[in-house]
């Protein structure tokens, strides 16, 4: 069973008029924590609610999340001051696996941004060269440019109204990439649902490992409740494919295993 733990928030930075990031102090998440898994953070509004870590720093014993307002729950999360406290459960699922990855490409998009940080950060310690791609809807959107400017050489930008970077989405970037730069990639992709699926389709085809990130609706987090079920594929006993928890058995799955 996870522990919760009572967190103070400790920095809240906006980055717009509806999303910040809001950095807790919290020794048991900041010292274990992997990219790409996530907290359940309390809100004043029903159930936890899940958000990607976004960074973590061991010094400090901190952790961070960037949390954009979709409804009450995030509005809620939103209000909050700095020193208000916060109960978090974490950190959740399995997030991105590194054993043996020679060079990483990155591409997120809406707040699969976060995570990506996470784990861009962990390759730049790490030594794994890195190619991030971001998709955003538009130059105002571009949260946290200059820190995956800062955090990656290799930093590049797509919008949807051409006013940074190229224009269009993360796809149109990434069939420019050349296939001698792609060789030996592995591909992490956090992002919308539509997102991931496109990248993951393009991935494969080009016989790279791909991983994503699900997205489902969650209530406990912990793998209790069934709510957050996605359809991951099989080939045994006869089975298309099986129901597995999103919080628990992810959020992260290769891409060929996932039914979208
Ligand atoms: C593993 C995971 C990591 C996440 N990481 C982040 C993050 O780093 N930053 C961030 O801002 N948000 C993240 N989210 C999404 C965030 O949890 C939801 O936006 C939040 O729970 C919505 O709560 P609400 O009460 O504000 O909105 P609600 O009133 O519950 O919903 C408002 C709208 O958002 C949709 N929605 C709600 N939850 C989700 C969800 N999980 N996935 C897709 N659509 C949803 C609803 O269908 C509805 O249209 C993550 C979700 C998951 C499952
Ligand atoms: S949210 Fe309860 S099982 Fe996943």
């Amino acid at each position: 069973m996870k522990e919760e733990y009572k967190v103070k928030l400790i920095q809240k930075e906006d980055l717009g008029p509806t999303c910040s990031v809001l950095t807790f102090i919290c020794p048991e998440i900041a010292q274990t924590a992997q990219p790409g898994q996530f907290v359940n953070l309390s809100c004043a509004y029903f159930l936890k609610r899940p958000f990607g870590i976004m960074c973590v720093d061991k010094e400090s014993n901190t952790f961070s999340v960037g949390v954009r307002k979709v409804g009450k729950g995030t509005g809620k999360i939103l209000e909050a001051k700095e020193g208000d406290e916060f109960t978090v459960l974490g950190p959740l699922g399995n997030g991105f696996q590194f054993d043996g990855i020679k060079k990483l490409l990155l591409v997120g998009g809406g707040t699969g941004i976060f995570p990506i940080y996470c784990a861009a950060e962990y390759a730049k310690k790490n030594g794994i060269p890195c190619h991030i791609v971001n998709g955003y809807r538009s130059r105002n959107d571009a949260f946290l440019y200059e820190k995956f400017s800062s955090v990656c050489e290799n930093f590049d930008v797509t919008t949807d109204a051409g006013d940074l970077g190229m224009k269009g989405n993360v796809m149109a970037y990434l069939e420019t990439i050349d296939d001698s730069e792609l060789a030996g990639a592995t591909v992490m992709v956090v992002g919308p649902g539509i997102m991931m699926r496109k990248v993951s389709e393009w991935a494969l085809a080009k016989g790279l490992t791909c991983y994503v990130s699900l997205e489902q609706r969650m209530a406990c987090g912990i793998g209790a409740c069934l709510v957050c079920v996605c359809k991951i594929k099989v080939e045994k006993e006869g089975k298309e494919f099986v129901h597995k928890r999103c919080c628990k058995d992810g959020p992260v799955f290769r891409a060929e295993e996932v039914i979208w």
